[in-house]
């Protein structure tokens, strides 16, 4: 542990993007991070530089031990992408998935290493591999974009009804508003219903920023594409929130598991 869980009820909101920077931004300031994708879209893996024809991954080895399997793609960066499948394999990882405290047990030295921050990306929606997870995730983090269709959803999520409440174990859910755009008026309304809401609840915020685009393109951090950036700065922001959420030590460059802190 921790564990990061990266989900939300809508696709195409941001999640992936949020998983590859904060994997970035904590591996650079010196922490061990595995991020591991759980989406069949197997899409991942495409912003850490893994080969396009590199077919390797989770869904074909669910019960080996994950840990010798990751893929060492930046200094302190690994990555377990779910691997090219068909619907027979996704049905047999699913069933394993269903194992009682699979993570807690079958993965143990992935899931319960003290050393190592697990940065988990998932499809959209309800998943097996969501609900699965819930047994041993810290902090679930929950992109939404803040346009009308996500008002529907916040009012879901403050009722605790949302995904099943599958994101509300450990230290709870954190809200992350991406593809803010300030011109935009219901946009503004929605960040000021986001932050009446959700208060302390409210990770941050992103801007709309082609760098995100760019930077992805690049299989790079948004950060190291352009640190001048509006998304590089609110990246930063959140990864820094993250981490002391956490009980990181947090210095100037560096984010680190606390060494004093208690096992959870
Ligand atoms: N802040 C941003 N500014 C501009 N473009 C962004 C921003 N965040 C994400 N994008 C773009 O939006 C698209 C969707 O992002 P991403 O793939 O991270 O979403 P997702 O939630 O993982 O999608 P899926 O549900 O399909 O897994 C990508 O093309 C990404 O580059
Ligand atoms: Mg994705």
């Amino acid at each position: 542990m921790p564990i990061i869980s990266v989900c939300s009820p809508k696709g195409g909101v941001g999640k992936t993007t949020l998983v590859a920077n904060l994997a970035y931004a904590f591996s650079k300031s010196g922490t061990k991070v595995v991020v591991i994708d759980f989406d069949p879209q197997n899409a991942t893996r495409l912003y850490f530089g893994v080969s396009l024809t590199d077919e390797r991954g989770i869904v074909t080895i669910p019960n080996k031990d994950w840990i010798s399997s990751c893929i060492n793609v930046d200094r302190n960066l690994y990555m377990l992408p779910f691997g090219k499948s068909n619907k027979e394999q996704r049905a047999i990882f699913d069933e394993a998935l269903k194992q009682p405290n699979y993570f807690k047990e079958v993965q143990s030295s992935l899931f319960d290493n003290p050393d190592i921050l697990v940065i988990a990306d998932f499809a959209p929606g309800y998943t097996q591999a969501l609900d699965s997870i819930a047994t041993v995730s810290n902090l679930q983090i929950v992109p939404l974009l803040a346009d009308a269709a996500s008002v529907s959803l916040f009012s879901q999520l403050l009722s605790g009804g949302l995904m099943d409440g599958l994101v509300g174990g450990g230290l709870g859910y954190y809200i992350v508003l991406n593809q803010i755009d300030n011109r935009i008026k219901l946009n503004r309304e929605v960040q000021n219903f986001a932050l009446t809401n959700f208060k302390d609840n409210l990770l941050g915020m992103v801007h709309k920023d082609t760098n995100v685009t760019e930077a992805a393109g690049q299989q790079v951090s948004v950060y190291d594409y352009n640190k001048n950036s509006a998304a590089a700065f609110d990246m930063e922001v959140i990864a820094k929130k993250v981490a002391q959420i956490l009980g990181f030590d947090v210095k100037k460059g560096t984010m680190i598991i606390n060494p004093l802190r208690k096992p959870n």
